[in-house]
């Protein structure tokens, strides 16, 4: 990554995660420095942080050791990037609302680098009106928060609120940095289910909301790629800056894709196609029988694998697999059977996850290797993904 880090640990549990944090930034090139508040040196001592930075830790708004008493604006300066974890409802207070009592509010308001936010706080304090209103106040002047997570909490309590572990944030903070790697980048998606019509007013489909792709499109656009989204019928705003071409079936999305697939550098398949259709559509509707009624259905073309045997093919091919039972093994099928680069596989038909919800986990495999990408918010899940695509299609164009 090779970045400036400035990491700003607070008073909370998790302060003892963001040693961690330092360690693997400093795997990724990165120079770390740290300021603590006066909370965060009643969890974890400086010293942890000095020694595992290789710089002094600074905890004092005035320091009369910095040449010009300045040493928030020589900070704020000399960062590329600033990271608070853990952060404290308090200190999303002090940023939302311009306070500079102390080194890291001041430090904050004289930054003009990026700035995330990973909270950690009770989950009562997390869903605190209050607190959602300064978490949105700081979203919309650019602040951008990782986490926090479900789960149990150090109070006793569950629900939102556990800091996001420290690999997920250096994963996060990597692909921001590789934002602009997908600039000049043109990436085609397809998401949503397809509707195979029976008569006038009936079809054959499935749970997918779109939410998977409409999600890894903004990802992807927010990369700075050039966005197509083929999308089936959901019920989702057509996220800005993307083109989005809306189709019903799944013959339809086929042409939709194989017509623009040459022109694309990435294609991803995120869509729940249907794997059969009724192999005849009656114009009129159909009537009631007395006794049982059977429908033929006939194969869809497969539209992945299509992508993947063009002569002229996107150079990165990335399928999903939703299945109900042998996760592993199917992808890895599909990976090989399917030709393609990476297959993102989901459970399916289970509480969490998967179809229609917002949250979502995926394994990821590609010839040499996979990543679990674990449960969480479907936009966070796609930047994930488009993380680890950029770095494997990266991979594949150096070998
Ligand atoms: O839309 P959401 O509610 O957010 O749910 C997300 C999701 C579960 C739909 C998504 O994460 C997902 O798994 N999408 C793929 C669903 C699917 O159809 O999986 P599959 O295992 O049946 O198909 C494997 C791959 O082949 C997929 O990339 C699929 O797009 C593709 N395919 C399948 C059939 C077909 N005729 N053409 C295809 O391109």
């Amino acid at each position: 990554m090779n970045k400036r880090i400035l990491l700003a640990v607070c008073g909370g549990i998790a302060a003892y995660k963001s040693a961690e944090l330092v360690r693997l930034l400093r795997k990724q090139n990165c120079e770390v420095r740290v300021v603590m508040t006066s909370s965060a040196l009643k969890f974890v001592s400086a010293l942890t942080f000095q020694a595992l930075s290789g710089n002094p830790v600074a905890t004092q708004l005035l320091n009369a050791e910095e040449e010009n008493a300045m040493g928030h604006i020589n900070l704020a300066r000399w960062a590329d990037l600033i990271i608070i974890a853990p952060a404290t409802a308090n200190i999303i207070a002090k940023f939302s609302h311009g306070l500079a009592d102390d080194l890291l509010s001041t430090l904050y308001l004289a930054a003009t680098c990026p700035v995330y936010i990973a909270p950690a706080m009770n989950q009562a304090m997390w869903n605190k009106t209050v607190t959602q209103e300064n978490i949105q106040r700081l979203t919309t002047h650019g602040i951008k928060f990782i986490g926090p997570e479900q789960g149990s909490q150090a109070c006793g309590e569950t629900g939102f609120g556990r800091m996001t572990e420290a690999k997920d944030i250096c994963l996060a903070l990597l692909a921001r940095s590789q934002q602009q790697n997908l600039h000049n980048i043109n990436i085609l998606i397809s998401a949503g289910p397809t509707r195979e019509p029976l008569d006038p007013v009936r079809y054959i489909s499935n749970r997918s909301s779109g939410k998977m792709g409409y999600a890894l499109a903004e990802a992807a656009e927010k990369y700075g790629a050039n966005v197509t989204l083929i999308s089936g019928p959901v019920i989702l705003p057509i996220p800005s800056n993307i083109q989005c071409v809306n189709v019903e079936t799944a013959a339809q999305m086929h042409h939709a894709v194989i017509s623009r697939a040459a022109n694309n550098d990435i294609y991803i398949g995120a869509a729940a196609v249907a794997d059969y259709s009724p192999a005849s559509l009656s114009t009129s509707k159909i009537k009631k029988q007395d006794d049982d009624s059977v429908i033929k259905l006939q194969k869809t073309k497969d539209i992945l694998a299509d992508v993947a045997s063009l002569t002229k093919r996107p150079g990165f091919v990335v399928g999903f697999a939703a299945e109900t039972n042998d996760l592993e093994r199917y992808a890895k099928d599909k990976l090989v059977r399917k030709n393609v680069d990476m297959i993102a596989a989901n459970w399916v038909g289970k509480q969490q996850g998967g179809f229609d919800s917002d949250e979502n986990a995926l394994q990821v495999y590609w010839p040499s290797g996979n990543k679990s990408l674990k449960m969480t918010n479907k936009k966070q899940l796609a930047e994930q993904l488009i993380s680890l695509i950029v770095e494997k299609m990266n991979e594949k164009s150096t070998t």
